[in-house]
C-alpha cells in the first residue's frame, strides 16, 4: 500500500471530467455473464474493485481485455461456477456474481464476502430471495452452495430495499421462467443503470428506480456496447473538495438529478452550485454553516457513502451539525482520524455530533475504509501544513485518480511509497 501527502490551505480552482461510476459497473461486469460472448463497456473505471471483479471473471473462464478506457469482456469460455475465497475476501461485491453465474450455470460455490470494515453485512436478504425463486442454498465451512434445476419467477417482498439483493434478484430473474416481481426494492441509479443495460441485451425489465421492479424471464441475450453512468460519489467527493478548500471547480459528465440530496446539503452550508446538462460547477462561500441534521438513507435520501465526506466539510463549518448514519454500523473509523487533525466530533453510537473548528491540522492518518479514506483526503486539503494518508489501496477501490484529479484542480497532492 501506498500513501497520499497533500500540502494543504491552497483553493482549488479549475476542470475535471467525472469517469463512470464503481456501483454500476461492477453489477454490470457481474452481468455480463449471462450472455455467452464478448460485452463491450465504456466509460468503465480502472479502480481496485474492478480489476479485482476482472480477477474474479477470469478465475471462472471468462477473459478481459482494455482499449483505453473501454473494457471488453469475453464470457464464452466461462465454465467454472467456484469463486476462489481469496477474491472474494478482497471484494464484498463479488457476492452479486450470485444471481448471474446461477442465471448461467445453475450453480455457484462462493465463499462469505468480505470487502470495507464499516460493521456487519449479511446476505441474508439475498439468499432468501433466491430460495423464493427456486434455488437450493446450502451453508457449510464459510462457503454457500447454491443449486437450482431452473430458476422460477416469484413476487418478493425486500424487508429492506438492498442495493446488493435488489441486483442479484434482478440477474437471477433474467433468465427466471415466468415474471420476477420485485417490492420495495432500492431505487438507486446504479439500480436503473443495471436495468438498462440488461434490457439492451435483450431481457424485460421495468420499474427500476420506483417502488416495484417487474423482470419478465427471456431465453436469451444477445452482444451489446454500453456506457456507464458517471459516479455520483466521486462527483460529491470532489464537489466537496472545492467546498472544503474555499475554491470552486467545474465537473464535466457530472449528472447532478443523481446528486440532489449532496447539492441540497452544499447549498444549506452555503456553497453556490451550478447545474447544466452533463455538468456542475460549484464555489465555495466565505464561510461554511452549519446543517442541523445529516440522515443518511436508502436514495434518494443521503448516500451512505458520502457521509465521511460531508463530515470533513462540517469539522470547518461554523456552527454545531449532527449526522445520523442509519445504513451501516461501525461507519465511522474516519472521525478518530479527524479528531487527530484537531477536529471536535463526538460519536454516540449512529449519532455524531460535529462542532466546527477555525481550522484543521495536517497529520498522519490512516484510511480505514474507502470513503472513510477519501474524507481524510478532503480534511487534507484544508489543513494546515502536511497531511499523510496511510492504506492509499483502500482509496483507490473506488478512484481511479484521486490525486491526479485534485492536482488537475491545483491541489499539492503526491501518491508516494510506503518506506517515503
Ligand atoms: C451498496 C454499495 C455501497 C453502498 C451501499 C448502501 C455497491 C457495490 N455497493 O452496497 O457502496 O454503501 O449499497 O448504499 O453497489 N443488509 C442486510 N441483509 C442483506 C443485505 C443488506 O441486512 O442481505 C443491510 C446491510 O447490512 C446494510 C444495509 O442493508 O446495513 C444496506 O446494504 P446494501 O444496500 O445491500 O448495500 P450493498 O449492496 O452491500
Amino acid at each position: 500500500m501506498g500513501k497520499f501527502r497533500i500540502k494543504g490551505g491552497i483553493p482549488l480552482k479549475g476542470e475535471v471530467r467525472i469517469g463512470g461510476a464503481k456501483n454500476a459497473v461492477l453489477p454490470i461486469l457481474a452481468a455480463t455473464v449471462l450472455y455467452p460472448g464478448i460485452t463491450c463497456i465504456h466509460d468503465c473505471p480502472k479502480i481496485v474493485d474492478v480489476l479485482t471483479m476482472i480477477r474474479i471473471l477470469e478465475s471462472i473462464g471468462c477473459t478481459a481485455k482494455w482499449e483505453g478506457k473501454t473494457l471488453l469482456v469475453d464470457t464464452s469460455t466461462a465454465s467454472n461456477f467456484e469463486i476462489p475465497a481469496k477474491l472474494v475476501s478482497e471484494m464484498r461485491s463479488s457476492i452479486i456474481l450470485l444471481g448471474s453465474i446461477l442465471g448461467r450455470f445453475h450453480e455457484i460455490k462462493i465463499s462469505y464476502p468480505g470487502g470495507c470494515s464499516i460493521g456487519p453485512r449479511p446476505i441474508d436478504l439475498h439468499l432468501k430471495a433466491l430460495r423464493q425463486m427456486g434455488v437450493r442454498i446450502e451453508e457449510e465451512h464459510g462457503y454457500i452452495l447454491c443449486k437450482t434445476e431452473g430458476i422460477t419467477g416469484a413476487k418478493i417482498h425486500l424487508d429492506f430495499p438492498s442495493v446488493g439483493a435488489t441486483e442479484n434478484i434482478m440477474l437471477a430473474a433474467v433468465f427466471a421462467k415466468g415474471r420476477t416481481v420485485v417490492y420495495n426494492p432500492a431505487k438507486e441509479p446504479e439500480i436503473v443503470d443495471l436495468q438498462n443495460f440488461l434490457n439492451r441485451m435483450g431481457a424485460v425489465i421495468r420499474g427500476a428506480g420506483t417502488n416495484t421492479i417487474v423482470i419478465d424471464g427471456v431465453t436469451k441475450l444477445s452482444s451489446i456496447e454500453y456506457t456507464v453512468i458517471p459516479d455520483r460519489i466521486v462527483t460529491g467527493t470532489y464537489l466537496v473538495a472545492a467546498a472544503i478548500s474555499g475554491g470552486e471547480a467545474l465537473l464535466h459528465n457530472a449528472q447532478s438529478k443523481h446528486l440532489y440530496a449532496i447539492i441540497s446539503k452544499l447549498r444549506e452550508m452555503g456553497c453556490m452550485i451550478q447545474e447544466e446538462k452533463d455538468q456542475m460547477y460549484i464555489k465555495a462561500p466565505s464561510h461554511l454553516k452549519a446543517i442541523d441534521t445529516i440522515r443518511t438513507y436508502p436514495y434518494p435520501g443521503f448516500p451512505t457513502d458520502m457521509q465521511a465526506q460531508i463530515m470533513a466539510l462540517l469539522t470547518i463549518a461554523k456552527g454545531t451539525s449532527i449526522i445520523s448514519e442509519n445504513i451501516f454500523e461501525s461507519r465511522y473509523k474516519h472521525a478518530e482520524e479527524l479528531i487527530r487533525m484537531g477536529a471536535h466530533i463526538q460519536l454516540e453510537g449512529k449519532i455524531a455530533i460535529i462542532t466546527g473548528v477555525d481550522r484543521l491540522m495536517g497529520a498522519v492518518v490512516k484510511a480505514e475504509d474507502l470513503r472513510g479514506g477519501a474524507a481524510l483526503i478532503l480534511a487534507g486539503l484544508c489543513a494546515e501544513g502536511e497531511t499523510i494518508v496511510c492504506n492509499s489501496r483502500h482509496i483507490e477501490r473506488g478512484y481511479q485518480q484521486i490525486d491526479e484529479d485534485l492536482r488537475t484542480l491545483g491541489a499539492s497532492i503526491q501518491k508516494i511509497k510506503d518506506e517515503e
